[in-house]
């Protein structure tokens, strides 16, 4: 089922993916979830804030149902199973339990959620936040991407009603229970030799965005003394952070710059950088930012996600149910998931992690095998199944 995926907004030269949200390759990822849910004579529903749902069974009947699923979209040059993994494990799953002829008693649900990464406007999980609420409709509206579009506009382009944004509790209520299937990133079930796992935690992280203002001028005319180039502090910026981080015991990443105006023969008017900066403890996570602070003109967070520890109860049922005669591994995470978001707003939610052999992620190389993505689908779909029974 990945296989007519492999090409959707695949770029020739590197292997790795461009998908966007609301670009032309998100919008062919989201024709290709319709059809797929048409295939199965599912209930295929798109919410206000572009989330899609495919539905085995009725969720508006008064029981809220099982949700299992993912996202489409990716970072910029990112693998080809962070996201899709889920979704297509979710169909999988489902068929499975249709030729194991279970009947779900509860609703059975298949989600896709929109703009998990943010590559394009900068904000993670977007979808799942407006959904819940933890995203104000005012705030996303006005998020711009790089070519200066605001969210608002895109989703008008695209035929969506932008006004319509905002928490939904109507489309949150038939969520009793959320799974979401995903590609490890780490190697952590290498270690482990297992190919399959069950996430415990996620940690706080967050985004911010630092500007360097400065005075443009010209490369060789311009004495050093009288210039105000804000490449230094920015470069003094990204050493600092990596040593806060290792003094601290967390992460931190400068992934992303924009330097205007952007000439090599001249000294930029602004640079602009984005930190992301996770890790366990949240305090430290904050010490970090608030130590580099001083360093940038300005400072202005652009998402921030606390701790999310899963559902104790529902994490070690699924590793039994997931793990056969060995409960399957537990384990942490530094990545952010639209799961995380949910479980934050009260959905009981949970995690399985399909083994990558490499390691990586958010990168071409991010890996799974094909006997491990099979391992995964029998997993979900024995979660599902003790789920709904
Ligand atoms: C999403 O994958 C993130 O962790 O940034
Ligand atoms: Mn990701
Ligand atoms: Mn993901």
């Amino acid at each position: 089922m990945l296989e007519p995926l492999a090409h959707i907004g695949r770029d020739q030269k590197t292997g790795g993916y461009l998908r966007d949200a609301w670009s032309d390759a998100d919008l062919e990822l989201r024709e290709w979830f319709a059809g797929e849910a048409r295939r199965r004579g599912l209930d295929l529903h798109e919410d206000r804030n572009g989330n899609l749902w495919a539905w085995w069974g009725d969720p508006s009947a008064g029981r809220p149902g099982v949700v299992t699923g993912s996202h489409l979209d990716s970072v910029r040059q990112g693998g080809a199973y962070d996201g899709p993994l889920g979704v297509v494990s979710a169909f999988a799953a489902l068929d499975l339990l249709k030729d194991r002829g279970v009947t779900p008693s509860v609703p059975l649900g298949v989600a896709c959620f929109t703009d998990e990464e943010g590559a394009r406007f900068g904000v993670p999980c977007m979808g799942s936040r407006l959904l819940t609420g933890a995203l104000s409709p005012e705030k996303a509206l006005g998020l711009t991407d790089d070519d200066g579009d605001t969210l608002a506009d895109v989703m008008k382009r695209t035929g969506r009603d932008p006004s319509a944004l905002g928490r939904d509790d109507e489309t949150l209520a038939a969520v009793g229970t959320f799974v979401e299937l995903h590609v490890e990133q780490g190697r952590g079930l290498v270690t482990e030799g297992r190919p399959v796992g069950v996430a415990s935690a996620i940690w706080p992280h967050g985004r911010w965005r630092f500007d360097f203002h400065g005075r443009a001028d010209h490369a060789g005319t311009t004495r050093l003394a009288d210039r105000d180039d804000p490449m230094l502090p920015f470069a003094r910026m990204t050493l600092a952070a990596r040593q806060a981080a290792e003094r601290l015991g967390v992460v931190a990443t400068v992934g992303k710059i924009r330097v205007s105006p952007g000439n090599a023969n001249a000294i930029p008017g602004l640079v602009s950088a984005w930190l992301d900066a996770r890790g366990a403890d949240e305090r430290a996570v904050r010490d970090l930012v608030a130590g580099l602070a001083g360093t940038a003109s300005e400072v202005s967070e652009e998402s921030w996600t606390p701790v999310v520890g899963f559902d104790a109860a529902l994490r070690d049922r699924l590793a039994r149910v997931a793990g056969g005669d060995t409960p399957a591994p537990i384990l942490p995470t530094g990545a952010g998931h639209d799961a995380g978001i949910l479980a934050t707003a009260g959905v009981l939610s949970a995690m399985l992690f399909v083994r990558n052999p490499t390691g990586v992620s958010h990168a071409p190389d991010e890996h799974a095998e094909r006997a491990d993505c099979e391992a995964g689908v029998v997993a979900l779909a024995d979660v599902l199944e003790d789920l709904c029974r």
